[in-house]
């Protein structure tokens, strides 16, 4: 018997291309040292020296938990005190007009799976950017529904309105439901930050839709405390809590990076509810997902984050630490679009962030080529990833002519 398992339709491939690319980065490094290798294909924050960087404040809190803080069930959408605390970090400075619920997921990776799960229905095609982060197409494979790309960038390398307003026309011709799946700022795989204009054509199409259209605005803000300044990354709040009845924003703000709890695996979905209604009916539902696949988060990321913010002090060394890392981080991508400007190499629209995006024809191919120079990047379809988030400065600045130079043999 070759295969006990149910396919279901799904494509399962052998092997997870990130996964397999950073193990061989890390193979490399045992054989030729660190400072021989460059592995740029980790989605989380290392120094310079290769080590992942974990806030100080974060660990000690973590350490000094009781263990009924970690043993002990957490309610299924969180503890009351976690949902307050993580609304803030969210929210920022910001205060909502609209009415906020929050559920606890595992990870951002959960607030995506039930938002998908509780807004469409099977068959319906997730909306999301051509440029984006692979999962959503698994996720949405794994609960029946398929993937609808618009291309993110026209000709001119603006943010592509005109194709985003045909797809989500041509999606709710058919569709009662629809989600849309936004992953900015700094977008996982480019670095892309939509821009308040962008954000104005966001609303413009979203405000023609037919009412009787159920619209999910997923925003997935991994990343949106690396981005930039806490308050200009979070300038697009107004916008997307000014939306019609019919559409509900959902943001998926995660604790992986924001809090380097990875491992932890801590989020909340957070919604912005035109009712108070609709927000009851997200809690009622979302939780009852939760129950239903992971039943409860872990608990002892959610007391951390409790404690910071019931501490003022407390919360304003996490913060500090964090804008260090950050800086170091936005140094990084300016390093490797510099030198990429210098030596010619193109780069998909970048603003800051984890990643930036090299398009070209055969990733795969590129990549094999780079890993003879212990080079190790991630091939995406049309385009390669690059991790500035695992490399250092000195390491951003020299790649770009390496790809430069690697793509050149290939005649590219
Ligand atoms: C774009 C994007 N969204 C969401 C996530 C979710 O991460 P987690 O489930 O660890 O919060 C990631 C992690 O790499 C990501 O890159």
């Amino acid at each position: 018997m070759k295969s006990m398992a149910a396919y279901n339709g799904r494509e399962i491939p052998k092997e997870d291309k990130v996964f397999a690319a950073s193990g061989a980065a890390l193979e490399a490094v045992e054989k030729y040292g660190p400072e021989k290798v460059i592995n740029a294909t980790v989605g989380a924050l290392y120094d310079d020296s290769g080590e992942l960087i974990v806030l100080k404040s974060v660990e000690r809190i973590m350490k000094s938990l009781p263990a009924k803080s970690y043993a002990a069930y957490a309610p299924i959408a969180g503890t009351p005190a976690f949902k307050n605390a993580i609304a803030k970090a969210a929210f920022g400075g910001y205060e909502p007009k609209s009415y906020v619920a929050v559920v606890g997921t595992p990870g951002g990776t959960g607030a995506i799976r039930n938002a998908i799960a509780n807004y469409s229905q099977p068959g319906d095609k997730i909306l999301t950017h051509s440029w984006h982060w692979a999962p959503y197409k698994s996720i949405s494979g794994e609960l029946y529904r398929g993937i609808e790309r618009f291309e993110m960038f026209d000709e001119a390398g603006n943010f592509n309105i005109e194709d985003f307003e045909y797809k989500v026309k041509k999606l709710t011709r058919n569709q009662e439901h629809l989600v849309i799946i936004l992953n900015t700022p700094a977008n996982n795989p480019t670095g892309y930050s939509l821009s308040m204009d962008d954000w104005y054509g966001v609303k413009r199409v979203l405000d023609d839709i037919p009412e009787e259209k159920k619209i999910a605005l997923v925003l997935d803000v991994a990343y949106i405390d690396f981005a930039g300044e806490p308050e200009k990354v979070r300038e697009f709040l107004p916008v997307v809590d000014n939306l019609r009845s019919n559409i509900l924003p959902v943001i998926a703000y995660s604790a992986s990076k924001t809090f380097t709890l990875y491992g932890a695996r801590c989020a909340a979905m957070i919604c912005l509810a035109y009712s108070p209604e609709v927000a009851e009916e997200f809690v009622k539902v979302n939780s009852f997902s939760a129950r239903a696949t992971w039943s409860n988060s872990p608990r002892a990321p959610q007391e951390v984050i409790e404690r910071i913010y019931a501490d003022e002090k407390l919360l304003a060394e996490v913060e500090g630490e964090r804008a260090k890392d950050r800086d170091m981080l936005l140094a990084r991508g300016r390093a490797f679009e510099k030198a990429a400007s210098e030596c010619g190499l193109e780069i998909v629209p970048f603003s800051a962030g984890f990643f930036v995006t090299v398009p070209c024809k055969e990733p795969d191919a590129l990549c094999e080529k780079l890993k003879e120079k212990n080079v190790f990047l991630i091939p995406l379809d049309r385009g390669v990833r690059v991790s500035v988030a695992s490399s250092s400065e000195e390491k951003c600045r020299r790649l770009p002519a390496i790809i430069k130079e690697t793509m050149a043999e290939f005649g590219m």
